[in-house]
């Protein structure tokens, strides 16, 4: 490749927790990662993929303590798993390492200090769960109780699972700590935080100077929702005890885990330059870089490499990312992964039962460049495999090469028969490439089908089999099937991204190297290839029959203690095409006196404002039109109080006033929907005054 035209490109995958197995909802990321990579190497880029283990945070220090390990063994123990999984479905990193190492503390601290240095850090008091027995700050996750609203015991100290109504620890009705199970107290600790609104203005000119490509569309208008929203400074330390690297000018306070977890990105390529003669980081990583730099992500955790990230990067005084490339999730034959159904599959059981080729290629024929859930349909995966990898791919080699060996002691003819049809199969090509680069990877599959179709057309209409039988037409078969099996070769240069196992077989097959994006421009003739191994089975349904069986695990009853995954939920998952409602059950039948026992009136809010230190409430002002009251609403992920004042609300007036961690509230004020962006108040026509009745 022409110098000039070579890219320097650095790729990262979102870095796993290292407390649990990898399962196939993660490897959507990886396999999208790898094919998007596998291309770029082909076309003759330098490229450079690194990921990390995500070692810090609470669930990782419980889980070890769980196990009467150290977190040091787990994380090491859980790192050796992850590699052996990613490996196995072809995964190819060129460092995979993990974020508690020394690299990654050096960095974590030089970029902290040098964003406190530039006046972005504050501190601030904030009052939280805490675990005497344990002697721990608890985070949201780490609390279960009654939900306030529908009164579902068991649930987490954000969000109840049954109604989805957001609220804190402390509203929840006889709160226990997951951890010890005794109740917690409220405790105040003095924590910092970084003050992200700063860097709003240069964040805006990220996206914007990106010309439309930093982000997908559905980010970006996410993006334009937090600006409006306003950004709320971000609490970036943790008390001990909590495993992490201690934040250096602050005893007892270590990084939260989302300070360190990115800049593990950054401490996985440091480490690869370490072992790597003339590689150097500033040439990815200096804000002068003519070096691209991508991640991809699911689209839970956009907020933190959106906004976040680019941001620590910025006030570091280093290059921000080209692109955060985000994805939907997972879902297994139309819903969420499921123990009981037995598709929560992790790699290792799937690797046990299916070849990984089969995943990757459907994986593939699913994924767009956007961000809408991805459905593994079980049937379907088998069908399409066996269709379009054994039926029509494979087969085309398989309908030649049995001429070309038996008849022809596997030597290729000297000239193709058709050109014009070879050159029809390269000029695809270009368009090919460009709907990789974009990630358009569904679309890729189905234009090569389209090819393999034409391809099978071609041996229908030449039938070696019967020339093979006619002495007239004999000499035709060696020259017919060397086309064949050439178009076939082409067909494989354009999916070994995404089946890179099934290529290194056919490249071994034809004996003439790796092949790479230009092998397809010359055809190969006049050679001999090697005998015809079986490429690929068909996928036998009794297999994922057996994989779905394996992966089942009884119903639990939601145990008092269970322990979350991740630290803490994420800022805001992404609503993508409008989701099937889940209908909330009907409640018993009450009459109309039970009914009339409910004060419903119309209140005009005079003012609202954000409640320090609180992630969703809102304090709303209000007018009841006989007397005035404040109440406290879990409503901020969804209105901006600026848009509120003189609005007219319903309020439950008779409700006794709640004493809640950042105050009291006096009612309640009515709305509809699950939550975060999903929240509606009610609304009231013109004419009502405050104070009116609702019945
Ligand atoms: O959500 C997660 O699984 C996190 N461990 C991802 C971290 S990505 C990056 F920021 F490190
Ligand atoms: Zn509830």
């Amino acid at each position: 490749m022409n110098p000039a035209q070579q890219r320097r490109i650095l790729v990262t995958s979102a870095l796993p927790y290292a407390n649990g197995p990898i399962h196939l909802g993660h490897l959507v990321e990886y396999i999208q990662t790898d094919i998007w990579v596998r291309f770029q190497r082909m076309r003759g880029h330098e490229v450079y993929y690194v990921c990390a283990d995500d070692a810090h945070g609470t669930p990782i220090m419980l889980r070890a303590d769980a196990e009467g390990i150290s977190p040091q063994a787990l994380i090491e123990r859980v790192g050796v798993e992850h590699q052996r999984d990613f490996a196995s479905f072809g995964v190819s990193f060129d460092n995979y390492y993990t974020t508690h190492c020394e690299e990654n503390r050096v960095l974590s601290e030089y970029i902290y200090s040098q964003v406190r240095d530039k006046g972005h850090t504050r501190t601030g008091k904030v009052a939280q769960a805490y675990d005497a027995v344990k002697g721990m700050f608890l985070p949201d996750r780490y609390v279960k109780g009654t939900c306030p609203i529908c009164k579902t015991p068991d649930q987490y100290g954000d969000a109840c699972e049954n109604c989805s109504g957001t609220y804190a620890p402390t509203d929840l009705i006889d709160p226990l700590s997951v951890v010890s199970g005794t109740p917690p107290e409220i405790r105040e600790s003095t924590n910092i935080f970084v003050k992200l609104g700063d860097f709003e203005p240069m964040l805006r000119a990220w996206v914007r100077d990106g010309g439309g490509a930093r982000v997908q569309p559905a980010i970006a208008n996410k993006l334009d929702e937090w600006f409006k929203a306003g950004l709320q400074d971000w609490d970036i330390s943790r008390d001990e005890p909590y495993f992490g690297f201690a934040i250096p000018d602050a005893p007892g306070k270590y990084f939260y885990v989302w300070v360190d977890a990115p800049i593990g990105y950054m401490a996985s390529f440091r480490n690869l330059c370490d072992r790597t003669a003339g590689l150097e980081f500033d040439d990815f990583w200096a804000v002068s870089s003519t070096a691209e730099v991508y991640h991809f992500i699911g689209k839970d955790i956009a907020y933190f490499h959106t906004l976040f990230w680019p941001a620590l990067l910025h006030g570091a005084g280093f290059r921000m990312p080209t692109a955060v490339n985000c994805h939907g999730f997972l879902t297994v034959d139309g819903t969420k992964m499921s123990k009981s159904r037995g598709t929560f599959i992790m790699a290792a059981t799937y690797k046990e039962y299916l070849e990984p080729e089969y995943l990757r290629y459907y994986f593939a024929y699913k994924l767009g460049n956007g961000i809408d859930d991805l459905d593994l349909n079980l049937d379907d995966f088998a069908a399409r495999v066996n269709s379009d990898l054994v039926g029509k791919l494979v087969n085309i080699a398989a309908r030649c090469d049995r001429f070309i060996s038996r008849a022809f002691d596997g030597r290729l003819a000297d000239s193709l028969p058709q050109p014009e049809l070879y050159q029809a199969f390269v000029d695809a090509g270009e368009e090919i490439a460009a709907l990789y680069e974009g990630r358009e990877f569904a679309k890729v599959c189905r234009r090569v089908m389209q090819l393999a179709d034409r391809a099978n057309q071609y041996i229908d209409e030449h039938k070696p089999w019967v020339m093979a039988k006619d002495a007239e037409q004999a000499a035709q078969v060696q020259p017919v099937c060397t086309l064949g099996l050439n178009l076939f070769r082409v067909l494989m240069v354009y999916l070994k991204p995404v089946l890179p196992a099934l290529a290194e077989r056919v490249e071994q097959f034809f004996a003439s190297g790796a092949l790479i994006w230009n092998s397809a421009h010359t055809p190969l003739l006049g050679c001999r290839i090697n005998r015809f191994e079986r490429l690929l089975n068909r996928i036998d349904k009794k297999a994922v029959a057996a994989m779905v069986q394996a992966s089942k695990e009884p119903e639990q009853p939601a145990p008092a203690a269970a322990e979350p995954v991740a630290d803490e939920p994420v800022a805001a998952e992404l609503g993508t095409a409008e989701p099937a409602p889940q209908w909330e059950p009907l409640q018993p039948t009450i009459g109309y006196d039970t009914f009339a026992k409910v004060d419903l009136r119309v209140a005009q809010v005079m003012a609202a404002h954000r409640v320090e230190g609180a992630d969703k409430l809102l304090s709303l002002k209000l007018d009841l039109g006989f007397e005035e009251r404040t109440v406290l609403a879990g409503i901020k992920s969804a209105y901006d109080p600026a848009t509120l004042s003189g609005r007219k609300v319903v309020v439950v007036a008779n409700l006794a006033a709640r004493k809640m961690r950042f105050g009291t509230s006096e009612g309640m004020v009515l709305a509809a929907g699950p939550g975060e962006a999903d929240i509606w108040l009610l609304d009231i026509d013109d004419g009502a005054v405050p104070g009116l009745r609702i019945r």
